[in-house]
C-alpha cells in the first residue's frame, strides 16, 4: 500500500530543487501559446505556472488533494486526479510530467490513458526516476527491513523502469519514441538526508511500527553516510534520470 502523504511546504523546503531541475523538460516539450497541455503529477504547481507563462492552456493534475491546493492557490486550473485512471479524450496537444511517473505503480494504465488523452500526432514528454534511480536508498532499506523480517520489495512505493521496457509499454499504446534516455544526475540535497527520507521515503518507513521508524531511518542513514554524504558535508544522491520524448501516432485503444 502507499502510505504517502504530501505536506507542500515540506515538499518546497526539502524537495524544491525537483522543480528547478526540471527545467530542460520545459524547454524539450517547448509549449506553443496556442496549445492545450495536461501538467501530469503536478505537484504543487510550480512548473506548471511556468507551462502557463508560456501561453498555453494548462490542465494541471495530481493525486495528492494537499499539493491541488497548493496548486490552486497559484491561481492554477488544477484537480485532484489519480494518474491510473484519467479521464480526458482526445483533446491535449502534448501530456508533460516531471518526476511523478515513478509513483504510479501501475504504468500501462497510466501510458494508455495518456494516449487517450492526447489528440493523434500529440506528444508526451516526461522525466522520472529511471531503472537504478537512489538504489543506495533502496538497498539500503532492503537491508535494514531485512533485519526485521520484512520484504522490503513490498513496501517499494517506486517504479524506475528501463528505457527498454518503458518504450515497449509507449510502442504498445500508440506512440513514437523520438528520443528516450536514462542518465546519471548525482543531486545535492538542501538538508539532511533524514528530511529527505522522511519526505519521500514514507511508504519504507511505514513498513515498522511507529515506535520503531526513527531507529529504522537513523539506521538508513547510517548505511547511506559512506557514499552519499559528501565531504563538504553536503549529502547527494544518486539520482538516475529516464527522460522521454514520444508521439502519439496510432489510436489502440
Ligand atoms: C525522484 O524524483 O527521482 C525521486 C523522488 C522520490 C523518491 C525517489 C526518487
Amino acid at each position: 500500500m502507499n502510505t504517502q502523504i504530501w505536506d507542500p511546504a515540506r515538499y518546497r523546503r526539502d524537495a524544491g530543487f525537483v522543480a528547478a531541475l526540471g527545467a530542460p523538460l520545459l524547454t524539450l516539450l517547448a509549449p506553443g501559446a496556442d496549445e492545450r497541455i495536461l501538467d501530469l503529477g503536478c505537484g504543487d504547481g510550480t512548473l506548471t505556472q511556468q507551462l502557463v507563462a508560456s501561453g498555453a492552456t494548462v490542465v494541471a493534475v495530481d493525486a495528492s488533494a494537499e499539493q491541488i491546493a497548493a496548486a490552486r492557490a497559484l491561481g492554477l486550473d488544477a484537480q485532484v486526479v489519480d494518474g491510473h485512471a484519467l479521464p480526458f479524450q482526445r483533446e491535449f496537444d502534448a501530456v508533460f510530467s516531471n518526476a511523478a511517473l515513478h509513483w504510479m505503480l501501475k504504468p500501462t494504465a497510466v501510458v494508455a490513458g495518456i494516449a487517450r488523452a492526447l489528440k493523434l500526432g500529440g506528444r508526451f514528454v516526461a522525466e522520472m526516476g529511471g531503472y537504478g534511480n537512489v538504489a543506495s536508498v533502496v538497498t539500503a532499506f532492503e537491508h535494514e527491513l531485512a533485519r526485521a523480517g520484512i520484504d522490503a520489495t513490498k513496501h517499494n512505493p517506486w517504479y524506475f523502469p528501463t528505457p527498454a521496457a518503458y518504450s515497449a509499454l509507449l510502442e504498445a499504446a500508440g506512440f513514437e519514441v523520438l528520443a528516450i534516455d536514462l542518465f546519471q544526475r548525482p543531486t545535492p540535497l538542501p538538508g539532511d538526508v533524514v528530511d529527505w527520507l522522511q519526505l519521500m521515503a514514507q511508504t519504507f518507513t511505514a513498513a515498522v511500527p511507529k515506535a520503531d521508524q526513527p531507529e529504522l531511518i537513523a539506521r538508513v542513514r547510517h548505511r547511506l553516510e559512506p557514499t552519499a554524504l559528501r565531504q563538504d558535508g553536503v549529502w547527494e544522491l544518486d539520482y538516475v534520470r529516464l527522460r522521454v520524448h514520444a508521439r502519439l501516432i496510432a489510436d489502440v485503444a
